[in-house]
């Protein structure tokens, strides 16, 4: 099966591609610079640039598989969770295309989408592992039972990682989105520099990042701002070591506790160079299999979304033509 998917939930806008829910034909994804002066994204310009953006990248991502409209077996976008001016945008798309082309449509989770890009990357990849799902809402650890079978092991009591990143890039002045910033400038600096705490130090599988961001905010105010300059990538370094730190202690605890031999990292913090180093190194000490996407796949992108559509179809046929954008949508 063809499937084209679209992707609008935030501040990308993907379309993309997928043959059989494993063979990427093309994936076009376009990031919204309007936000970056703003430092986050703003709704409302989020959902008018989709909507300037979706037919072009539509064109571009069939062009690029060498396909027409009329050859495509099944129309997907995500439907939450999102913004709802965004999430409308993919989803309306989708639901007509499927509607004209008298072909069915299939409504997909995000969240699910980001598990299943490591699908993509990995067909053989056991279908039963933990995944550390880590983006700029989320963070949790989810056990999957075989795909489509999920139960959440923990997650985050407050901020998700991938805003924290966020926000402390913000803090150091390295420009949005944060995440890749900190990664880069983290590079050259020194992790033990600053002792940043690591909260919820027990056994519980749940996280917590808002200490760990006022933690920052206040070593940052206590800087002369000359030397906020010259410390800039030991404070990096040390955040993403605190951030990185207790992600990999709790998804070893999760391990231990599912007795899982495979752990996958899903969402737009797997793609920090850091994680992926550090939780390899500890996974090959323990011999368990570490899988993640390509950076690509790991943010925002409408193959993953694509993949997952294959696989509901397939499951459960597709999904009704009335299906509604649902903002906070969870994982099931
Ligand atoms: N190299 C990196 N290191 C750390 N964080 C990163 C890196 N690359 C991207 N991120 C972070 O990933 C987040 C974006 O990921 P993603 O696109 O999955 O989130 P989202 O779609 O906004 O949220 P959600 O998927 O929870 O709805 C941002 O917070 C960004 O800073
Ligand atoms: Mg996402």
């Amino acid at each position: 099966m063809i499937t084209l998917g679209l992707e609008t939930s935030c501040d990308e806008t993907s379309a993309a591609v997928v043959s059989d829910g494993k063979t990427i034909l093309s994936n076009v994804i376009y990031s919204q610079m309007v936000h970056s002066r703003f430092g986050g994204v703003v709704p409302e310009l989020a959902g008018r640039e989709h909507i300037k953006k979706i037919i072009p990248i539509l064109d571009e991502a069939l062009s690029e598989a060498d396909l027409t409209l009329d050859q495509i077996d099944c129309f997907a976008a995500t439907f939450g969770p999102g913004l709802v001016g965004a999430l409308l945008v993919g989803l309306s798309m989708a639901k007509s295309l499927a509607y004209f082309n008298n072909k069915p449509f299939c409504a997909v989770n995000h969240l699910e989408g980001h598990i299943f890009a490591n699908r993509l990357s990995k067909p053989d990849m056991d279908d039963r592992f933990v995944t550390l799902l880590v983006s700029g809402g989320h963070t949790m650890l989810v056990d999957v039972d075989g795909w489509g079978h999920y139960e959440i092991l923990g997650k985050t009591l407050d901020d998700a990682a991938g805003e924290a990143f966020d926000k402390v890039a913000k803090l150091l002045d390295l420009g949005y989105p944060g995440g890749p910033a900190i990664d880069r400038e983290a590079r050259t600096g020194d992790p033990d520099r600053f002792k940043f705490p690591r909260a919820l130090p027990g056994d519980r599988l749940d996280f917590s990042y808002s200490g760990l961001k006022t933690a920052v905010a206040l070593q940052v105010q206590k800087l002369p701002p000359d030397q906020l300059l010259s410390d800039k990538s030991d404070l990096a370094a040390s955040f993403q070591e605190a951030v990185v730190d207790s992600l990999c202690r709790k998804t070893m605890l999760a391990l231990k506790k599912t007795g899982r031999k495979t752990v996958a990292l899903s969402g737009g913090v797997a793609a920090n160079s850091r994680l992926r180093e550090k939780l390899q190194l500890i996974c090959d000490r323990q011999s368990v299999r570490l899988v993640y996407p390509p950076s690509e796949l790991c943010t925002d992108n409408a193959a993953m979304i694509a993949a997952v559509a294959d696989f509901q179809v397939a499951q459960n046929g597709p999904s009704d033509l009335n299906a509604n954008a649902i903002p906070y949508q969870k994982l099931f």
